[in-house]
């Protein structure tokens, strides 16, 4: 039977070292597999989020040779075996123990954004009438499983910390999903870039590249997000019909 090395990152909190696990592997073996089976075998105490094993409840985030995925879903089979496969916590949230960490800002983030707010109905027996484009342009952003991968990758947060002022991108696709939907009437422009740091985005792409879902979070969500400010608060045209609306 073959066997791999793994990496693993173990710690309480800040602290911690990575330790070296060699475990059998077989065909179709994920890394989650070979985390349980490190786990079953060899350490007990190792901590990691899981649930589903299927891509679906976004629990296993983690870095798996420095890169944001998802345990479950990242085959033995597309890792360089030859060497060890090292597997750390995310690095945009604060540790708690070993592969799993406090993910709770995303979640007090998630509470500001100004929820759906449904317009007068269309017709007097209280439905809607909706063109079936405008519906399916924010069916992509409803893929989203929390993963917070792309929270993780980018810089903004991950290398620059600016939790206290930027949501993120996995928050710019909320707010994207209720902004276009087409029974919204709430306003989210202003807040967007006031607190919500749309301006610290500088289109990198990052978070597009690591999304489980293959949401196309930057030219989908984020880009029109950042017209719609750019036509609110920078458009000369728009600023003296607003004046003149005031
Ligand atoms: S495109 Fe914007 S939100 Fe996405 S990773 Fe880059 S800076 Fe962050
Ligand atoms: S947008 Fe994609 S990467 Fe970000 S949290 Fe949702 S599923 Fe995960
Ligand atoms: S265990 Fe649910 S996404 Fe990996």
């Amino acid at each position: 039977m073959e066997r791999a090395v793994f990496r693993v990152w173990r710690g309480e909190g800040t602290t911690g070292a990575f330790r070296d696990y060699t475990t059998e592997i077989v065909p179709g073996m994920v890394v989650l597999d070979a985390i349980h089976r490190i786990q079953a075998d060899q350490a007990n105490d190792l901590a990691c989020r899981w649930n589903c094993k299927a891509g679906k409840c976004g629990s296993c985030s983690a870095e798996i040779n420095g890169k944001p995925r998802l345990m479950c879903m990242t085959r033995l089979n597309e890792l360089p075996l030859d060497e060890p496969v090292t597997v750390e916590p995310m690095k945009a949230f604060p540790p708690i123990r070993d592969l799993v960490t406090d993910v709770s800002w995303n979640f007090e983030v998630k509470k500001k954004i100004k929820p759906f707010k449904p317009r007068t109905p269309d017709a007097p027996d209280g439905t809607w009438r909706m063109a079936q484009a405008d519906v399916d342009r924010v069916q992509e952003f409803r893929k989203c499983i929390e993963c917070f991968l792309c929270q993780d990758v980018c810089h903004v947060l991950r290398e620059h910390a600016m939790h206290d002022r930027f949501i993120g991108p996995r928050f710019l696709t909320y707010a994207a999903a209720l902004e276009m939907h087409p029974l919204d009437s709430e306003d989210r422009i202003a807040e967007l870039r006031n607190l919500q740091g749309i301006g610290y985005c500088n289109i990198t792409r990052c978070c597009t590249k690591v999304c489980p879902e293959h949401i196309t979070i930057t030219e989908n969500a984020i880009i029109p997000l950042k017209e719609r400010v750019v036509d609110r608060f920078y458009d000369p045209v728009s600023r003296l019909l607003r004046m003149f609306r005031s």
